[in-house]
Formats: structure tokens, sequence, C-alpha cells
């Protein structure tokens, strides 16, 4: 427990030095478990809806963050720690809401352009194409996958 504590705190450090302009508003580390997903997405449209995020865009914060979040949990885990919580925070950068979801697993997501008769495969599709900007950033504790939406016009 101590030792989680102490990753967590590095890792939230480590994110805030390397993104200067950028202001918390919300943190939550999530267990790996499949009930995780609905209060990480209740999490972020709450955060988004109480700093005022213009229009839909609570909702789509949601939706986008939906689908990392079920990466995360699907893809997300690492032999090291297999597991390790799922971070979720939401930040402001002047007129950007940004959403990143950590996991401890360095494999980096590969955005799939699914035919028409795939199943699967379209998420990552749908947060390119809904953000105004996504990615994801390496660091040494595994990897974020993040997306920003222009929500203080
Ligand atoms: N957090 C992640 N860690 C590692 N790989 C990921 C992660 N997120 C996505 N991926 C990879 O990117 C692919 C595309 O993800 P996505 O568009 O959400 O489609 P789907 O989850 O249906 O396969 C996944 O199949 C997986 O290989
Ligand atoms: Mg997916």
């Amino acid at each position: 427990m101590e030792e989680a504590l102490k990753a967590s705190a590095a890792l939230t450090e480590y994110r805030y030095t390397m993104n200067p302009g950028l202001s918390p508003l919300g943190e939550k580390w999530i267990p790996r478990e499949p009930g995780s997903v609905a209060s990480a997405r209740r999490f972020v449209r709450d955060v988004a809806t109480d700093w005022k995020a213009t229009r839909d865009i609570p909702e789509i914060a949601e939706l986008l963050a939906s689908e990392l979040v079920t990466n995360a949990l699907a893809y997300g885990s690492s032999d090291v720690s297999p597991m390790s919580p799922v971070r979720v925070t939401v930040g402001r950068e002047r007129e950007l809401l940004t959403v990143d979801v950590h996991d401890a697993c360095i494999a980096v997501p590969r955005l799939r352009r699914a035919g028409d008769l795939e199943i699967s495969g379209r998420g990552l599709a749908i947060v390119q194409d809904l953000s105004h900007n996504w990615g994801w950033t390496l660091n040494p504790y595994g990897k974020s996958v993040w997306f920003q939406l222009t929500a203080w016009p």
C-alpha cells in the first residue's frame, strides 16, 4: 500500500513538472476491474460540468474517457505489476480540457480503421474524430493516452 502511494505521488509530480501550463482539476485512481469504467466515466463528466465546460463537452469527454479507460483495463497491464491501478486526470490548459489515462504498460495504442464488418477497433478512431487533439506519452511509469477538447472557447 505504501509503495502504491509513493508511486502515485511520484507519477503525479512527474506529470505536472512535465506540463507546467496544465492546471489540475481532478484526479482519480481506479482499480483494474470492469466496474471501474462507470465510475471513471462519471468522474470525468462531473469534473467537466463542475468547471463549466461549454455545451456538450462534458458528455463528449465522458464518451472518449470511457474508450480510453476500457482500453487501459483491456490492454494496459504490465507483467511487473499486473494489478497496478489506472489513473485518470482531468486538467485545463487555456481553452483546452485535457483528459489523461495512465496505465503501467509501455505498449502504445494503435489507431485502427475497422472495416464495416468488424465489431471492434473503433474506440481510438472515435477519439481521433471527436477530439481537438489526442496522443500518447511514454514516461518512466508506463504511458498516458490523452485527448483534448475545446471546452472554454
Ligand atoms: N492502453 C493501451 N495499451 C496498449 N495498447 C492499446 C491501448 N489502447 C489501445 N491499444 C491498442 O490499440 C488498438 C486499438 O484500440 P481501439 O481503437 O480502442 O479498438 P479495440 O479496443 O476495439 O481493439 C487495440 O486493439 C490495442 O491493440
Ligand atoms: Mg477499445
